[in-house]
């Protein structure tokens, strides 16, 4: 017995049912209810397995099936099962549903490992609520303190650590966790590229770098009917051209360069008033740590430009600043060997998300499967990706996570 892809679709299924929007989409933002119903759907299933479940202080959860050798780290594999506002039912709980069909399936084999198994589900990956994106991995692996990660204010002002003491997940497992032997995690690609090319399995090559900041552009409000254009100090006009020039400068920077203004609020926010201030974000991202440095000092001197022409002010604020991620290169063939056994023709390719593997990867080998997104769209309610490309995906984490824990003989 191998994977039932069956088990696997009722699972996502079930899950997406847990914060549906009515459109094919979910809402399950970080340390929500919704969020806290995921986690007890998944929770109970690890139970339902037999695994040992461990909630950690930032609340990761960890469901480890025993292995027969004591003494053995966990071969992990997971992701997460928050959303953004208007995620898909696919971004992360494949990982984590997929990390728990593979338990099932060698229960039915009868197959014990010499390492444990684990399935992890981490704490906010999504950093839509919370930043930054992959919170709850990088505590895990120790890029950010405990109490700077429970300090974090999220964008309806709520504080994380309360949040996560609110819907009973602050768990008293410590963090850091400790070291997997590897940790690999199939994934959705969220692109285009695996389409396109026309392959079903990506072998993931590592991360891009990931930079995000929020900028407050503070100007003066003042009546729109009165003021003069040459008198006015307009937020909202620093604002639009930091969005044009983001465009501008990463468009004319070329791929796989991206740059995004995600969101933008104006304050007071009316038709009659020219605007104070603006607050909005930039989401950078390249493979290339010095080509993103250049992407980043080029967008601030345009954004200083204009603000300065404009009589504005600009304060600026890191929410995330993550280089450019290397995965292990025996992970990676590992992946291209397996997935090239059951017939595929695989891509080598770099992952323009970000992921909780990157961050893992601060503590072993780690790397990714990917699986196509139908049109490459995620991050959207239309997000899909078929049953036979998830029953792919789902096999070659099987047979990567057997032989890096190590198949016993019965
Ligand atoms: C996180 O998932 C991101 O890539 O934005
Ligand atoms: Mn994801
Ligand atoms: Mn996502």
């Amino acid at each position: 017995m191998t994977i039932v892809v069956d088990r696997l679709l009722a699972d996502l299924e079930a899950l997406a049912a847990v914060g549906d929007t009515g459109d094919g989409g979910n809402c399950r933002l970080a340390l929500t209810d919704e969020d806290a119903g995921g986690r007890e759907l998944v929770t109970g299933w690890m139970r339902e397995l037999g695994l040992d479940v461990r909630v950690d202080r930032i609340g990761n959860v960890v469901g480890t099936r025993a292995g027969t050798e004591p003494g053995l780290a966990e071969v992990m594999t997971g992701s997460h099962i928050d959303t953004v506002r208007t995620g898909g039912r696919y971004d992360g709980t494949l990982g984590v549903l997929a990390g728990l069909e593979v338990c099932r399936a060698l229960d039915d084999a009868g197959i014990r490992t010499r390492h444990p198994l684990a399935v992890a589900f981490f704490t906010d990956e999504e950093g839509s609520r919370f930043a930054p994106d992959m919170l709850g991995s990088l505590v895990y692996a120790g890029g950010l303190d405990l109490e700077g990660a429970l300090g974090a204010v999220g964008i309806d002002g709520a504080l994380l650590g309360d949040e996560l003491e609110r819907i009973g997940w602050a768990g008293d497992a410590a963090v850091p966790g400790p070291a997997p032997h590897a940790y690999v995690e199939l994934h959705i690609e969220q692109g285009p590229v695996l389409e396109e090319a026309g392959r079903v399995i990506g072998a993931v090559t590592g991360v891009q770098g990931i930079l995000w900041q929020e900028l407050v552009l503070t100007g003066q409000s003042n009546h729109a009917g009165t003021t003069p254009m040459r008198l006015r100090h307009d937020a909202g006009l620093v604002a639009a051209a930091t969005v044009t020039e983001v465009r501008r400068i990463v468009a004319s920077a070329g791929e796989p360069a991206v740059g995004t203004v995600g969101r933008l609020r104006l304050h007071p926010d009316l038709t009659n008033v020219v605007a104070a201030t603006a607050t909005l974000t930039i989401d950078l991202r390249h493979t290339d740590a010095a080509e993103l440095a250049g992407l980043e000092a080029a967008i601030t001197a345009a954004v200083d430009a204009a603000a300065e022409a404009e009589g504005v002010t600009v304060d600026r604020r890191d929410l995330a600043r993550f280089e450019p991620v290397v995965f292990d290169p025996a992970i990676i063939d590992l992946v291209e060997r397996v997935a090239t056994e059951y017939g595929h023709d695989v891509l080598r390719m770099p992952s323009g998300a970000g992921h909780d593997a990157q961050m893992i990867a601060r503590l072993c080998p780690a790397g990714m499967v990917f699986v196509p997104s139908v049109r490459g769209i995620s991050h959207n309610p239309a997000e899909h990706t078929d049953p036979a490309d998830l029953e792919a995906g789902a096999r070659v984490l099987h047979d990567v996570l057997l032989e890096l824990a190590g198949a016993v003989p019965s």
